[in-house]
Formats: structure tokens, C-alpha cells, sequence
């Protein structure tokens, strides 16, 4: 009789996707158990003789984790974005990496959109003014006024699925939108444009880029500095990809009107960030893609993509479908040569998603 097959899960996931793969027959499934990720060392441990590895964005998998996992043959991240795994090591050992992308899309949008609304209407700030009591006196003309996002300028970093959704909401909105990518996308009702005009000209600048090499400290004090007098930046993508300190003296200087992230360099956001002391800014815990539907559908996928990548075959949404090959070339799987689908395909460089 086999031996059962290791696989390591580092949450616990939303929705009855981790109860479908815990009863799968020849799987051995240990899910972390904790709220807090596991640390580089105890990850190291969990996979040392795991086949399989279903990750979190918070899970660094780089080649020295995939050095302490010998037996690894699938990794399934439980995210969109791959910037925390090593997709060149992992294709190099022949282990494909599956992935997230299409079912966050709208619902990152949203969040997207959510921030604009939410800093163009100093929404965070009259909660916290009604809160404090500083609510006094009658109706106020002039208080807390904000500005429409109607008529509004919006620029889009990168023209990816998510990019996309919330240009589509934007037109909705009666905004014009200004989009840079790139790969110089074309996108209907998107004016193409390059990186420092979509600065100088947007009220609301939104980020939607992956983060890699080329993208990291994509918006940096030179860049922030080109933004209106004013503008407002929103980003749901990857922390690194704006200066946050550079932000922080851009909004303490009154430069910048306004600024929401979702995303930190380092998360959680240390309590020394500077941050925190800025004025007009919004913070949230990375929550781009948490909506309950959202959530158990990722996790859905995320099982299906680890499943196909244990038992040979092509995931339905793998970043590194080469990796596949050269398993089966070197006679690292035990399974039948991988068709690979109309769905696989890597993530587009730059574009998020
Ligand atoms: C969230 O940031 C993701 O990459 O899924």
C-alpha cells in the first residue's frame, strides 16, 4: 500500500475547498493551524517532506525553502500576485506554481474604488470627526468638503484585469480615464498615455501594476512630486511599488491631497512607519479581495491548481506552465505527459493580473 502524499496548507481557507481536499484519498493534508503565519523556519519544517504546498502572499517560498522541501511537486498560492515566490527556482526544479487571477478582479476593483470614493470624500476623516464630537454646532456649509470623482481625471497604472474593471467603473462614473501600461495596452474609453503626463494630468492616480524588478519603487519622490497639487493615489496592488516615506512627506507637505493604501512594503505596517503620522491618508489591512464569495472562490482555484499540479496535469491557472515540462522531461513525475489548457498561462509582466 502507498504511502499517503504530504501536503502542507499555511491557512486555514474560507469556503469548503480545504474540507474537499482533506478527504481526498491518498493525501496526507496538515493545515497551519494558527491565525499568524508560519515564520520562515517553521515553514521550512512543514515542508520538508510535503509534495504539495498550498501558500499565502504572507509565505516567503524562495529557493532556500525549496531547498528544505526535496519531495515539493506542486505549489499553490493562495493569491494573485507571485512576487513572495521564487517562480524561476521553482521552474528550474520543474515544480509548477499555480495561482489566483480572474476571480478577484472585480471585487479588488471595487476595493479600488471604494478608496477613491472613500479619500475623495474625506469619508474616514467625518467618521472619526462624529466619533471625537467634534460635530458641533448645526449643518455645515463648509465643512469636510470634498470633491466629485464626475468629471474627474483618473489615471490607471497598469492596464491588467483589475486596472481594467475599475477603468470600466470609472467611464461609469462619468471620469475620464487616463491609462499607462507596459506593454502599451489599448484599452476602449482608455486614453493611452505615458507614465509622467498620466501623472501630471490625473486628480486620482490608482495603482494596478504586479510588483517585479522593473516595478519596484515604480513611484518614487521624483514621480510623486510630477502628481497635480492636490491629487489623490490610491493603491490595492503591492506596497513596494510606492515610495512610502516619499508618500508620507508628500502628504505632511500638503503636496499630495490625499493617499489610500491597501498594500505596505512590509506587512503588517510597522508600527514605526512614518506613515502613520501622515495627514489625509487612509490605511487598510490588504484587504483587496475579501468578500466572502471572493475568498471561497479563490480557494476553490487555488485547490484545483494544487490537485492538477500533484497529479501532472496542466493547473487551470499556473504562472510557470514551462515548469511542467521539464518535470516530465527529466522523469520527475510519475504521471502521463500534461496537456496544457486554454486557461494556463503566465502572468503578463507589469500588468497586474
Ligand atoms: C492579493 O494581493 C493577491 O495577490 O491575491
Amino acid at each position: 500500500m502507498q504511502e499517503p502524499r504530504r501536503v502542507f496548507v499555511s491557512r486555514r481557507l474560507p469556503g469548503p475547498a480545504l474540507e474537499r481536499l482533506a478527504r481526498r484519498r491518498g493525501l496526507r493534508v496538515e493545515i497551519w493551524p494558527r491565525r499568524e503565519a508560519p515564520g520562515p523556519r517553521a515553514l521550512a519544517r512543514a515542508c520538508r517532506d510535503a509534495e504539495g504546498l498550498l501558500c499565502l502572499l504572507s509565505d516567503r517560498v524562495d529557493s532556500a525553502l525549496l531547498a528544505a522541501a526535496p519531495r515539493l511537486r506542486a505549489i499553490s498560492s493562495y493569491s494573485v500576485g507571485l512576487d513572495h515566490v521564487d517562480l524561476a527556482a521553482a521552474t528550474a526544479r520543474g515544480i509548477p506554481v499555480g495561482h489566483t487571477p480572474g476571480v478577484l478582479t472585480e471585487t479588488t476593483a471595487e476595493l479600488a474604488l471604494a478608496l477613491l470614493f472613500a479619500a475623495a470624500r474625506r469619508v474616514v476623516e467625518a467618521d472619526r470627526c462624529v466619533r471625537a464630537g467634534a460635530w458641533t454646532g448645526s449643518w455645515d456649509p463648509s465643512g469636510l468638503l470634498g470633491r466629485d470623482l464626475r468629471g474627474a481625471t483618473l489615471g490607471v497604472i497598469g492596464l491588467g484585469a483589475i486596472g481594467r474593471a475599475l477603468a470600466a467603473r470609472a467611464r461609469a462614473l462619468g471620469m475620464r480615464v487616463l491609462g499607462w501600461s507596459k506593454s502599451r495596452r489599448r484599452v476602449a474609453g482608455v486614453e493611452p498615455v505615458r507614465l509622467p503626463e498620466l501623472l501630471a494630468r490625473s486628480e486620482l492616480v490608482s495603482v494596478h501594476v504586479a510588483l517585479a524588478a522593473q516595478t519596484q519603487g515604480l513611484l518614487g519622490a521624483r514621480e510623486l512630486a510630477r502628481m497635480r497639487p492636490g491629487a489623490i493615489l490610491v493603491n490595492t496592488s503591492r506596497g513596494g511599488i510606492v515610495d512610502e516615506a516619499a508618500l508620507a512627506r508628500a502628504l505632511r507637505a500638503g503636496r499630495l491631497g490625499g493617499a489610500a493604501l491597501d498594500v505596505f512594503a512590509r506587512e503588517p505596517l510597522p508600527a514605526s512607519s512614518p506613515l502613520f503620522a501622515a495627514p489625509n491618508l487612509i490605511l487598510t489591512p490588504h484587504i483587496g479581495s475579501a468578500s466572502v464569495a471572493t475568498r471561497a472562490r479563490m480557494a476553490e482555484l487555488a485547490v484545483e491548481n494544487l490537485l492538477a499540479g500533484l497529479a501532472g496535469r496542466a493547473m487551470p491557472r499556473c504562472a510557470n506552465p514551462e515548469a511542467l515540462r521539464r518535470g516530465s522531461a527529466r522523469g520527475t513525475r510519475g504521471a502521463a505527459r500534461p496537456k496544457p489548457r486554454g486557461g494556463a498561462r503566465g502572468p503578463r509582466a507589469g500588468d497586474r493580473r
